[in-house]
C-alpha cells in the first residue's frame, strides 16, 4: 500500500478543527484544554480506526501502538496559546498515515504539552525520564494553575507509561518554523542537531503604591526594574554571544496590571537557547548577576523560579542517512541538512532510542502565529520522504 494523499489532509484539518480559532488556520489548543483532550479522543479513534492499540499515559502523552517491535513516528498535538495547524499536528498525523498504510510496523504518539504550558517539552520529557513526574506536578503555568491540576483532567484515560524498549527508533516530521528552506526554495530538511534550551520564571519585587502622588526619586517600580535589567542583559550578551544564539522574554506577568498603580511585582519568562553548553551556563551566570545588581539598586527583592532545560542532541546518523536518501528521492538537489533551533521532543526521545527529525518549509519562516502555514505540495512531499525513509529502515 502507498500513502493516501487525500485522507492525510483530511485529518490533518480534521485536527485543526479542535480549537480552530483566529484568523487564517490559527488553532488555540493548549495542554489539557478542552480542545486539546477533544483532539486526543479524536486522535485515539483514529488510531484504533487503524488497527492500532490506544495507550493513554499517566501524563496524557497518547499512543497507537503496532504490534512487537515497531518505529515510534509522531509528535504533538498541543498548541501554543496563540499556535499555527501544523506545528506538532503534521508529525501526528503524517505518522497515523504512515502507520496505516505500510506493510511495515510503525507506531504511533502524540505528546503532552510540548508546547511548555508547564515545562520545557513536558510529556516527553517526563516519559524519557528527562523530568520526573513528582517535580513536573510542582510546576505551574503563568496563570497558577499546577500541572498536578491539569493533568487531573485527563485522569480518567490514564493507564501506564508505555515501555520504550518496544521502539527501534523515532522519527518526527515537523514543519521548519524558520525561514531557510522557503528562502532557498528548498523542499525538505533532513536535521543534523537540535539546540539547546534554558527557561526560568523571574521576579522583581518593589512597592506598589499611588501612581500620581509617589515621587519618581522614591518609586520601587517593578516594570522599571524589569526594564533597565532587559537593557543591560542585551549589552551584557553582546560579547558572549553567537549569531545563532537567541534569547526571549515572552511572558511578563506586571501586578496589579493598572494605569493608575506602580507596578509592586513584575514575574517574566527568560528563555535563552543555544547549541553550546558552556555558552547557556555563561549566559545564566549573567541573567542572574545582571538580575541581581538591578534589584540591589533599586531595593527590590529578587527571586528565580526553578531552571529548566534541554541539552543540545545530534540525530542518528543511520536514520539521518535514510531520512536523506528519501529525500533526495522525492526531491532531487532541493534539500538540505540543517539545524533545528525549535526544540522538539525528539531531544527528550533521544535519552532513550536513536531518534531523527525532518523538515518541510514554512511560508515566511512564520511560525508561533496563527498565519503559520506550509504549501501542500511540500506538505505531500515530507509524507513521501517518511514512507520512503520507512521503507528502507523497518
Ligand atoms: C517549541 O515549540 C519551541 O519553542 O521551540
Ligand atoms: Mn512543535
Ligand atoms: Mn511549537
Ligand atoms: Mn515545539
Amino acid at each position: 500500500m502507498t500513502v493516501n494523499a487525500e485522507r492525510f489532509l483530511e485529518d490533518l484539518n480534521t485536527l485543526r478543527s479542535f480549537g480552530a480559532a483566529g484568523v487564517g488556520k490559527g488553532v488555540v489548543r493548549p495542554a489539557y484544554s478542552e480542545a486539546d483532550i477533544a483532539a486526543r479522543r479524536w486522535l485515539a479513534g483514529r488510531m484504533e480506526e487503524a488497527g492500532l492499540q490506544v495507550r493513554f499515559d499517566p501524563v496524557g502523552n497518547l499512543f497507537g501502538l503496532a504490534a512487537g517491535p515497531s518505529l515510534l513516528m509522531g509528535s504533538h498535538s498541543d498548541s501554543q496559546p496563540e499556535g499555527g495547524w501544523l506545528d506538532g499536528a503534521l508529525g501526528v498525523i503524517a505518522a497515523l498515515e504512515i502507520a496505516r498504510s505500510s506493510d511495515r510496523p510503525v507506531s504511533v504518539v502524540s505528546f503532552q504539552d510540548e508546547e511548555g504550558r508547564f515545562g520545557v517539552t513536558t510529556g516527553s520529557a517526563i516519559w524519557s525520564g528527562h523530568l520526573p513526574l513528582t517535580e513536573a506536578d510542582g510546576l505551574s503555568d503563568h496563570a497558577g494553575v499546577s500541572f498536578a491540576t491539569a493533568r487531573a483532567a485527563m485522569a480518567d484515560l490514564a493507564g501506564d507509561f508505555v515501555d520504550p524498549a518496544q521502539f527501534t527508533g523515532f522519527v518526527e516530521m515537523h514543519i521548519e518554523q524558520g525561514p531557510t528552506l522557503d528562502i532557498e526554495g528548498e523542499q525538505i530538511g533532513v536535521v543534523s542537531d537540535i539546540v539547546g534550551i534554558r527557561d526560568m520564571k523571574v521576579t522583581f519585587e518593589g512597592q506598589q503604591n499611588h501612581a500620581g502622588t509617589t515621587p519618581m526619586h522614591l518609586r520601587r517600580d517593578a516594570f522599571q526594574a524589569l526594564g533597565e535589567f532587559n537593557a543591560r542583559l542585551n549589552d551584557r550578551f553582546r560579547n558572549v554571544v553567537t549569531p545563532r544564539t537567541v534569547w526571549t522574554i515572552g511572558h511578563v506577568n506586571l501586578h496589579p496590571n493598572a494605569s493608575s498603580i506602580v507596578p509592586g511585582r513584575a514575574r517574566f519568562s527568560m528563555q535563552w537557547r543555544d547549541g553550546d553548553t558552556a555558552r547557556l551556563a555563561r549566559m545564566e551566570e549573567i541573567i542572574r548577576a545582571t538580575a541581581l545588581e538591578v534589584a540591589e539598586a533599586r531595593g527590590m527583592k529578587l527571586s528565580f523560579g526553578p531552571l529548566l532545560g534541554l541539552e543540545p542532541v545530534e540525530m542518528d546518523r543511520a536514520l539521518r542517512a535514510a531520512l536523506e536518501q528519501g529525500a533526495e528521492a522525492v526531491a532531487p538537489g532541493r534539500w538540505r541538512s540543517m539545524p533545528s533551533g525549535a526544540l522538539h521532543d525528539a531531544t527528550n526521545v533521544s535519552r532513550l532510542m536513536p531518534v531523527a527529525m525532518l523538515f518541510v518549509p514554512s511560508i515566511g519562516g512564520i511560525s508561533h502565529d496563527f498565519a503559520e502555514d506550509t504549501r501542500e505540495q511540500e506538505l505531500l512531499a515530507g509524507l513521501r520522504v517518511l514512507d520512503h525513509a520507512v521503507r528502507v529502515l523497518v
